[in-house]
């Protein structure tokens, strides 16, 4: 399973691809706010640096980069997504699982521009895009779980459906708004492709008090011991 992270903040994507050897970005209108910069200059910034880091190709290590909210029209959906494809080859084009959202993604696809198809909440509107080929479907976890649903049978659901109907691997899941160590394992035995989440969520996932409690034991020990 792959990890992306969520965030547009460039230490927080420098440090998570340095330790945790992260395998993409998600960045979305709260995070690009989050990030203190102009949109334009957030995105040019990542864009940059993955460049930097011989990353090109959204093959390599894709950026999702949101469209402007605002807009639900297709034809003006599609041109703000031509533009923002234009700027790196890394960028893929995130655009919300609306029947004008769907519509834009499809004629994207089309023409060779990769989307992710975002803030889906049912396995219903998670076919749509897979039938249409976009590369990435976003079924949020996060904000459901927060409202007291468990999301395993949601996602287990949408991997069985991909399965059946071939779209399993080429619409790649992305299990987003990921809060929790939990979650990630939930994703990771449904079968889900990626999981994005946060770099505290990465760091809280690989740490355990007896992890911690086995070193200070072994330390201990190790001062009791003479080394010769
Ligand atoms: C996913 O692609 C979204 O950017 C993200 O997971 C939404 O999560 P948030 O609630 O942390 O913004």
């Amino acid at each position: 399973m792959k990890y992306f992270l969520d965030s547009a903040k460039l230490d927080e994507i420098r440090r998570a691809y340095e330790t945790f050897g992260i395998d993409g970005v998600t960045t979305n209108p709260r995070h690009i706010m989050l990030s203190g910069k102009p949109f334009r200059k957030a995105v040019g910034d990542i864009a940059d640096w993955v460049a930097a880091e011989g990353l090109t190709g959204w093959e390599r290590f894709p950026v999702s980069v949101e469209t402007d909210p605002h807009i639900d029209d297709a034809d003006a959906l599609v041109a703000q997504a031509r533009e923002l494809a234009a700027m790196s080859p890394n960028f893929v084009i995130k655009i919300a699982c609306t029947e004008n959202g769907v519509a834009a993604a499809r004629r994207l696809e089309k023409e060779g521009i990769r989307t992710n198809v975002t803030l889906v909440f049912s396995p219903a509107q998670a076919i749509l895009p897979a039938k249409n080929g976009s590369l990435f479907v976003s079924p949020f976890l996060g904000w459901k779980e927060a409202n007291g649903e468990d999301c395993r049978a949601y996602i287990r659901n949408i991997v069985d459906i991909y399965k059946n109907y071939g779209y399993y691997g080429k619409t790649q899941i992305i299990c987003a708004a990921v809060r929790t160590a939990k979650q990630i394992v939930d994703c990771a035995v449904a079968g889900a492709d990626i999981v994005t989440a946060g770099l505290d969520i990465y760091r809280e996932s690989i740490a355990h008090p007896y992890t911690r409690q086995g070193i200070e034991t072994f330390a201990q020990a190790w001062d009791n011991t003479a080394v010769e």
